[in-house]
């Protein structure tokens, strides 16, 4: 009987600390109104001195586990989607593995930025249908926040810092669980969007830079394409879509997939306002609100779609 991998518990994490665009605007040339117009986003949230992309994991993973009722010695695998690891090696996941108390299975990272939560779902998803594992962690944590160049007001209004986690069983002969994932990337975008360090060339870690309008051309025309081979690979149809639960980087990009495919806009999860872009946090801490809030309930089809540095991009349908 088939294998499928079933969402067990979600949890999330927020630094405490808010950074509002009033405030930005005191020390950019920029504006509350511009921010808003062009992105949705009114404020973000920053990570403490000293508070690691591995601590925001850690968090959103304890929260993630206690609601499924299971703790980390349940794990056999763990997977943090992250682009800015706590150190460059080894994998902050093997951080969090120890800091949870998972002794057995596989911990690593994944490298996608902003669509690492897909890619690392995929993952997780394709070793518990094959039965490598039979329990997995999924987080995206990030701590954007020290990859920006707080002078360019074209990036750092545009991001804030995160973590989600959601913990996967496998399970025979349910029509529950991940349905399918679909990952694509296209190297020839890598300078569209990239960091401008890293060990093997700079020996610093870099700064984010964007070509804010290619990047956004491109998101619109892929999450398009991609949301369409998910819903024929499940012989779907977007009417069929109970949540949209989408990679928040723009409102617009948001509002224009959610267009495509002709939902309201109370069907689409927006956390982009408060949270700004994630990156790799972005889908589960939007799962997470929506599920705490009641909105995503047992049995409602849940698209998720994300693009980002790579260029990278993906969705998943998920029969919650
Ligand atoms: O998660 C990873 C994927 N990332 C994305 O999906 C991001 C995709 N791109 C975007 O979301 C948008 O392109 C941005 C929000 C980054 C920019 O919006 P835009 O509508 O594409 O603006 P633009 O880059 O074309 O800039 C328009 C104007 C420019 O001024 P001029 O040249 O028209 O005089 C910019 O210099 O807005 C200016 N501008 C700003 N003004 C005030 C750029 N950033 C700011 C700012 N405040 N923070």
């Amino acid at each position: 009987m088939m294998l499928r991998s079933q969402i067990a518990g979600c949890g999330g994490y927020l630094p405490e600390r808010v950074l509002t665009n009033e405030e930005l605007a005191l020390r950019l040339d920029t504006s509350d109104a511009w921010i808003r117009q062009r992105t949705g986003i009114a404020e973000r949230r920053i990570a403490a001195p000293g508070e690691l992309t591995s601590d925001l994991a850690v968090r959103a993973a304890e929260q993630a586990l206690g609601r499924a009722g299971m703790s980390g010695s349940d794990l056999d695998l763990l997977v943090v989607a992250t682009a800015t690891p706590d150190n460059t090696f080894p994998a902050t996941a093997a951080r969090v593995q120890a800091r949870i108390g998972m002794k057995r299975g596989a911990a690593f990272d994944i490298q996608a930025v902003c669509a690492g939560f897909i890619f690392a779902l995929a993952a997780a998803d394709n070793a518990l249908r094959l039965g490598q594992a039979r329990t997995a962690l999924v987080i995206g944590a990030e701590t954007f926040s020290r990859i920006l160049d707080w002078n360019d007001r074209s990036t750092c209004v545009l991001f804030g810092d995160g973590a989600g986690a959601v913990v996967l069983n496998a399970v025979k002969g349910s029509s529950r669980g991940i349905l399918s994932t679909h990952l694509h990337s296209d190297g020839g975008g890598y300078e569209a969007l990239y960091v401008d360090g890293g060990p093997s060339s700079t020996g610093t870690a870099g700064f984010v830079r964007m070509n804010g309008r290619e990047v956004f051309r491109q998101a619109v025309e892929h999450l398009s394409e991609v949301v369409a081979e998910a819903l024929a690979a499940n012989r779907l149809a977007a009417a069929d879509i109970d949540w949209l639960v989408p990679h928040q980087a723009n409102i617009r990009i948001i509002e224009g997939v959610g267009r495509k495919l002709g939902l309201s806009d109370e069907k689409i999860v927006v956390t982009i306002d408060r949270h700004a872009n994630t990156s790799a946090a972005s889908i589960p801490l939007a799962l997470e609100a929506a599920v705490e809030d009641g909105r995503i309930k047992a049995g409602d089809l849940v698209l998720i779609e994300a693009l980002g540095g790579g260029l990278s991009w993906g969705a998943s349908l998920i029969r919650w």
